[in-house]
């Protein structure tokens, strides 16, 4: 009888409950909402660590495109030591027509390469060059709501899911947990090149939708790094005050609905800071006749072309200021920056099954 409470047993009845869990995205209480943390100072226009050093124009082969690329390499490197750090150059283009894009990966450390699936999130990180026609409107825009703030947000949600992965990790690696087919769950965060393709080329998306439809080893559970993307989450056009999101796809309108849920328990919550007209997630009540297709900006095509599920957060109205000069950190709207870092990070952390792991204060 000794044996019912012995360590083993719990810790069986611990597997147990953990298992059956395993493949539901599941919603974070009220407590660990409370702990998903804003970007706070580092999503300052003018001191950020994280969106400052973007607010620079960032036109392939410039000096800020450069600095971006930088920028990321660095904050992984020294801050999320366990993402893995690669780049993906395009062939049809030499020096600054090749598109750089750069993919940084979480997966469980048990999992061989084709093995986890893979929430994926994007931003594009290069800005678009002053064309001869919109030279005079856009002269000097640093493309603050296309893309620097996406770019921004998403490497405060990696460093914010970074602790939870690393103690759901070595929970089931204490467990022998590894191996299970939904729970080898992985992250990847890509910073996309080339938004828009010259005479020849295409578009850093295009190219890496093709790289990635290399067939993996033999005995993966994927057949593609494609294959592996669990949610394809492409980032775009956020930052200015009242946003309003779409749901797109009928095939990804359930995840739409766990965003809406995290910004309505949030906001009465008083966890949100901006003040809004109307819900950010404007579309739950969406019916099958109503689902016409995707955002006509951003880039996602190909990927979804290729039968990735994809859940754009790509307003269907562009900001006012975008493709003009005044898409500058000045006319970001703060509050709505900040609440974007959180409604992210929840999404992500609701995402990797993070209710399983106990929250711990600071
Ligand atoms: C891709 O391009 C970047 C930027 O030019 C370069 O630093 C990097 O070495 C290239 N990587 C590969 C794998 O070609
Ligand atoms: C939101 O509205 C309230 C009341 O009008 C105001 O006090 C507050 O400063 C506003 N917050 C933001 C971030 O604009
Ligand atoms: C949601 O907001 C978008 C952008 O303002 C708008 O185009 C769309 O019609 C709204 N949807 C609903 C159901 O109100």
């Amino acid at each position: 009888m000794a044996s019912l409470t012995s360590p083993i047993s719990l810790l069986c009845l611990y597997v147990i409950s953990w298992m059956t869990c395993a493949s539901a995205y599941k919603v974070l209480d009220d407590a660990f909402l409370r702990l998903v943390p804003a970007g706070a100072a580092d999503l300052d226009i003018k001191t950020g660590a994280l969106l400052a050093p973007l607010l620079t124009a960032r036109t392939a082969g410039s000096a800020g495109h450069a600095a971006a690329q930088r920028h990321f390499i660095d904050f992984f490197h020294s801050s999320l030591p366990k993402w893995s750090i690669d780049w993906q150059n395009s062939t049809d283009g030499k020096g600054a027509g090749a598109a750089q894009n750069l993919v940084f990966r979480r997966e469980p450390p048990w999992t061989k390469p084709g093995q986890a699936n893979i929430l994926t999130l994007a931003a594009h990180y290069d800005s678009r060059p002053a064309t001869a026609a919109g030279a005079a409107q856009r002269g000097g825009s640093v493309g603050a709501v296309e893309s620097a703030v996406s770019c921004a947000v998403l490497m405060h949600v990696a460093r914010s899911i970074d602790r939870y992965l690393t103690q759901m990790h070595d929970e089931m690696d204490a467990l022998g947990e590894g191996g299970e087919f939904d729970m080898d769950m992985g992250v990847q965060v890509v910073f996309l090149d080339r938004r828009e393709g010259q005479r020849g080329q295409g578009t850093g998306l295009r190219s890496l939708a093709e790289a990635w439809e290399a067939v993996n080893p033999a005995l993966s559970n994927y057949r593609t790094p494609l294959n592996q993307i669990s949610m394809f989450v492409p980032v775009d056009l956020i930052g200015a005050a009242n946003p309003m999101i779409s749901s797109y796809f009928e095939t990804t309108h359930w995840a739409y609905r766990g965003l809406a849920n995290i910004e309505s328990r949030m906001r009465n919550l008083g966890l949100l800071q901006s003040n809004v007209t109307g819900p950010i997630f404007n579309e739950t009540g969406k019916s099958t006749a109503q689902f016409v297709g995707g955002p006509a900006q951003g880039d996602y095509f190909d990927f979804l072309s290729r039968g990735v599920p994809t859940m754009p957060i790509i307003p269907p109205t562009p900001p006012a200021v975008w493709k003009t000069a005044q898409d500058d950190g000045q006319h970001l709207n703060a509050a709505t920056v900040q609440d974007w870092s959180k409604i992210m990070t929840a999404f992500a952390l609701e995402w990797l099954d993070m209710m399983e792991v106990t929250p711990t204060n600071e």
